[in-house]
């Protein structure tokens, strides 16, 4: 089905005068677009077409076939590291005050609010329904939501092979998307090169996701291990929900387990449960428990 002519595309919307400066192939990186006809949009880089959604018009940038990475990782670097340890662990200061649509966050609001300049630049990956569209666009800043495959998105771009020039963004979100990332380093070393050098990766990993097509459920040592090989510094790491709290607000489970689940994840909160912890004097590390966790990182390379 040929796509209305009116939804030519996203480039051709005066909504988005920005967006055509960001864009680059996803197969080959050259600037996007060199040539845009009612097929959709041509590379002349490498001939890739890119083509629309028919029945929403919104532009396809995923490679059409499977892309060859080459990839080169040090290791020894984070295993026998206290890095963990030394970063912070506490979520950052809610400054954001606004109501916000469900699962969107007054932590990740805030970040964003406080260290992004107006008109500036924030990309979505993986963003789903697209959940942090209003608030984000009520701050005053450009923003632009990919996905794979999900109607909120406003690009369909794949994680791997991001279509956008490197250095283009202030800052990117990526929310419960590492679970489902086929190659965590190759989709990270993405990620990072599209941000700008002092801009910010935020996110959350997702260590418990069951009852989901997940590749790689990520532990924060597995995180730390994909950011440093990524350039990517760790500024902040937290919980999010413990593995019993997480499995007890998955849709996947049985209403009637969990309320019983969620309420094992407070009772283990207890410290009188604990008491080796106690004889030790100190509460052991709440990441150790997470069911998923929010992560702030820095592009430094
Ligand atoms: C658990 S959902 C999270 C959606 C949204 N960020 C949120 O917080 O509600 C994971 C999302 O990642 C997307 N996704 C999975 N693999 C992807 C990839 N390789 N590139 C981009 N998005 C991907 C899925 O389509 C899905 O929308
Ligand atoms: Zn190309």
């Amino acid at each position: 089905m040929k796509p209305p002519a009116e939804s030519l595309s996203i480039l051709k919307d005066a909504r988005w005068p920005w967006v055509a400066s960001i864009l680059a192939c996803p197969v080959c990186q050259q600037d996007l677009p060199v040539k845009e006809g009612a097929a959709g949009v041509t590379c002349l880089g490498c001939g890739s077409v890119f083509g629309q959604v028919p029945e929403t018009g919104v532009l396809d940038l995923r490679c059409p076939g499977p892309k060859t990475h080459v990839l080169s990782v040090r290791t020894g670097v984070v295993a026998f590291d206290d890095l963990l340890e030394r970063v912070p662990k506490d979520p950052p200061r809610v400054t954001y005050g606004d109501s916000l649509p469900p699962r969107a966050t007054a932590e990740f609001m805030s970040v964003i609010k406080d260290g992004v300049t107006s008109g500036g630049l924030v990309l979505e990956v993986g963003g789903g329904p697209g959940r942090y569209r209003a608030p984000i666009l009520g701050l005053g800043l450009r923003f632009l939501i990919t996905d794979y495959d999900s109607p909120g998105a406003d690009i369909l771009a794949d994680a791997h092979a991001l279509p956008f020039k490197t250095a283009s963004a202030d800052a990117l979100l990526m929310q419960s998307v590492s679970q489902a990332l086929e190659n965590p380093f190759v989709a990270f070393r993405e990620v990072a090169r599209v941000v700008k050098k002092g801009g910010m990766v935020l996110g959350t990993a997702d260590c418990c996701a069951v009852f989901a097509s997940s590749f790689y459920n990520m532990t924060p040592w597995g995180l730390l291990s994909v950011l440093q090989a990524s350039g990517l510094a760790p500024e902040r790491l937290w919980l999010t929900k413990d593995a019993l709290e997480f499995c007890g607000t998955n849709p996947g489970y049985p209403s009637l387990m969990k309320p019983i689940l969620r309420a094992l994840s407070r009772l283990s909160r207890l410290s009188l449960l604990t008491p080796r912890n106690l004889l030790r004097g100190r509460p052991s590390d709440p990441l150790v428990t997470a069911g998923s966790f929010a992560f702030i990182a820095r592009k430094v390379e």
